[in-house]
């Protein structure tokens, strides 16, 4: 089959979050399982972008409201990936340094996805499904149903759309209703959610399957989805839970370029201890407290606000036993809170504010514990990632986590478990990490080599994916 994913975010080219780790990973498995799988996406002024060689494959105009604009399609030329990556620049709207965060992203967003549909358009042969994965991909199911330039060769075309994070909707104020290609206006609802353009409902809505980054976040989204859970409950039929992999070639102790000491089941206490001692000295903590980490986006639905009152209520409650440190940027009010803790808790905590993907890797390499306090989690790959680099996750019980974590005080449980995202459940869950780890050295050292085995990678999912693209079949027909 040949399959195409469209997506903001693909790593090693540009990654904000879990996103972009999927679409790097994903389509590469389904290429190993005999699959064409293209990856495409919007061309930002990143590294990779000029560390690499392109051609061009296509150029062509379209138009965006009254603004024309002139697009073009570059081609990878080593598949460095392990899959075709496409880049579509459009100059001054796509060719930016970040990939979010413009006051002009619905029309930046909107524009990719025209020149995506109008480049495919003039495919000779079309793809058998075309996967877009989140908001800014939201609307390609609808242009290809009711764009009159795109839909007498797109609508047959099975498209796909997977809810990384509902909470992201990708909302278009009608008065902006010309940035869309002329459609036929008797559909129009099926761009609408509560009087304003919505990607995400509208993708729900057009797409021919849509699923979900776990089962329970599936779940969850019927019952609260930011406005959208009488929607996805309507869409029951053609939704489905599917849980996210991990790349374990990215992800491996035992070659980890960004660790100091590789290691794998045999190693692992040696070498944590060694990549422990190397972030605890570049730190300032102790290497023989337990220590603690956090990494993800400052934001709500981490959780990450409560942050700095549960590690300080942990610090004094438990007297100081376990060393914490945070990796994230996000809410600027929180990164200033978490930048001043460090010098009230010398010692005790610190952080790194701003996104480092190698510290990223050196922390789940040197840390005892990962907390994911999460108020949402769609999957959440930082507990798999830890999973595998022997470290124990203290998870809340939501979304992802919940289908991936099972309590130690469980038969053969591998991570800590809490209900709710508060200071109480934290400083509780702390509180049982420092007794697993000061108390029960065996049982946490039988937990850490046994959590190495499990097998998190694509394997099953990228072919469960396949099953579904497989179960829809491209028609001639609108
Ligand atoms: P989300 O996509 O909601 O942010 P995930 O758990 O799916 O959450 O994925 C987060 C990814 O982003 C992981 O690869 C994690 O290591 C990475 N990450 C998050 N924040 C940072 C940061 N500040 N520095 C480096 N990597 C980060
Ligand atoms: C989103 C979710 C996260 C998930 C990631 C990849 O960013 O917040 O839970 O792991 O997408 O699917």
């Amino acid at each position: 089959m040949e399959i195409v994913h469209v997506a903001a975010e693909c790593y090693p080219v540009a990654k904000a979050g879990g996103l972009g780790d999927v679409v790097g990973s994903l389509p590469r498995y389904q290429t190993e399982l005999g699959h064409v799988a293209k990856v495409v996406m919007p061309m930002y002024r990143t590294k990779f972008l000029y560390d690499n060689n392109w051609e061009l494959v296509h150029e062509g105009g379209q138009s965006i409201g009254s603004h024309w604009f002139h697009y073009s399609v570059i081609k990878e030329k080593t598949n460095k990936l392990g899959f075709d990556l496409y880049l579509i620049d459009i100059n001054g709207l796509l060719d930016r340094e970040k990939i979010y965060g413009y006051d002009d992203d619905n029309e930046r967003f909107v524009a990719f996805q025209i020149a995506l549909c109008d480049w495919l358009n003039h495919w000779r042969d079309l793809p058998d499904a075309v996967h877009c994965h989140d908001h800014h991909t939201g609307l390609i199911p609808f242009m290809f149903k009711y764009c009159y330039a795109f839909r007498d060769r797109l609508a047959g075309v099975p498209t796909v759309f997977t809810v990384h994070n509902g909470q992201y909707q990708g909302w278009i104020s009608w008065d902006q209703y010309y940035f869309l290609p002329a459609y036929d206006s008797w559909n129009w609802g099926m761009l609408d959610w509560n009087n304003t353009i919505n990607p995400m409902a509208s993708a729900v809505k057009c797409a021919w399957k849509v699923t979900t980054v776990s089962h329970s976040y599936l779940d969850e989204l019927r019952e609260s989805a930011n406005g959208l859970q009488n929607l996805f409950e309507y869409e029951r039929g053609k939704s489905s839970g599917i849980l996210n992999g991990i790349d374990t070639k990215v992800w491996n102790p035992e070659t980890d370029s960004y660790i100091i000491r590789n290691y794998d089941k045999e190693l692992v206490e040696k070498g944590k201890k060694k990549n422990k001692k190397e972030l605890a000295g570049q730190f300032g903590l102790d290497p023989d407290k337990p220590l603690i980490a956090f990494i993800g986006r400052l934001v709500g639905e981490k959780a990450a606000d409560l942050l700095p009152d549960a590690i300080s209520q942990s610090i004094y409650q438990h007297h100081g036993k376990a060393n914490f440190i945070v990796l994230g940027s996000g809410d600027p009010e929180l990164e200033d809170q978490l930048d001043n803790m460090r010098h009230r808790f010398n010692g005790y905590f610190n952080s790194y504010i701003g996104y480092s993907e190698a510290l990223s890797h050196l922390i789940y390499a040197g840390s005892d514990f990962l907390l994911m306090p999460s108020r949402v989690e769609p999957c959440g790959l930082n507990q798999m990632y830890a999973l595998r680099y022997g470290t124990v996750p203290m998870v809340r019980n939501v979304g992802g986590l919940r289908d991936t974590i099972t309590d130690f005080g469980d038969w053969q449980g591998f991570g800590i478990r809490f209900d709710q995202a508060s200071v109480n459940d934290i400083t509780y869950s702390v509180g049982r990490a420092i007794d697993l780890y000061t108390n029960k050295p065996d049982l946490y050292s039988w937990m850490r080599s046994h959590m190495m085995t499990i097998d998190h990678s694509w394997d099953s999912s990228a072919q469960q994916y396949i099953d579904i693209y497989q179960s829809l079949k491209k028609t001639d027909e609108k």
